[in-house]
């Protein structure tokens, strides 16, 4: 029998568990809380390098989250379109993927090809991100890696057409999801986060990192 002492917060005792919902597979808590301070700790010298902004859409509009990547490419989107570029918009490379992120690409899809773009994207109170395919990548064969910080996400899983039923799923702090197969081309959002229910981020908001081979 184990015992677990009193006072001990809910946090640091989450057991993994692994779902998997229309082909996406969600690892909850996969990261333990020292492991989600380690990367914000890594995160901390590319948002400074590479300054979070919010792109604007072809439509028109303006994206509620705020983004930065980190790699060879960076997403990107104006009036002109979707797409990767190889510098961030005021000019610089893009800095590299850090190392405890892209072990985690590593340990849960085993490949060796290594991401060439970890898009940063940060909810604050309020932001969401419509439904949509990740679909300005070369080769579908490989996996989009979706790693979540912070405050909680409700996450919107579809098909690989538009419209249709969706699920939903909360995402908290050190969940993973891997979206290959045939969640590959799915659509996928977030609804809302509940703002400030975490304390990962003293400001609040959430932060999810998605790893994608670009090229
Ligand atoms: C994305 O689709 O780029 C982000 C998904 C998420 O924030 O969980
Ligand atoms: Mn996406």
């Amino acid at each position: 029998m184990r015992f677990f002492a009193r006072g001990v917060v809910k946090d640091e005792i989450t057991a993994m568990s692994k779902l998997r919902l229309r082909g996406f597979e969600i690892y909850k808590s996969y990261l333990d809380p020292a492991r989600q301070r380690e990367l914000i700790e890594a995160l901390r010298p590319i948002l400074k390098a590479a300054p979070l902004f919010s792109p604007k859409v072809p439509s028109g509009g303006q994206m509620s989250v705020r983004m930065t990547s980190a790699g060879a490419y960076g997403w990107y989107s104006d009036a002109e379109g979707y797409r990767y570029e190889k510098q961030h918009p005021r000019g610089q490379d893009w800095p590299a993927i850090p190392d405890p992120i892209l072990s985690i690409w590593g340990d849960l899809t085993g490949l060796e090809r290594l991401p060439d773009c970890c898009l940063v994207n940060y909810y604050g109170e309020g932001a969401r991100m419509g439904l949509h395919q990740d679909k300005d990548e070369a080769d579908f064969s490989y996996p989009v890696v979706s790693i979540s910080l912070g405050d909680d996400g409700l996450l919107r899983l579809g098909g690989t057409g538009r419209g249709g039923k969706t699920d939903s799923v909360w995402l908290s702090s050190g969940d993973v999801v891997v979206m290959g197969g045939e969640a590959r081309l799915a659509y996928h959002g977030v609804d809302r986060i509940r703002f400030k229910s975490s304390r990962l981020l003293p400001k609040g908001g959430r932060l999810n990192l998605t790893l994608r081979v670009v090229t």
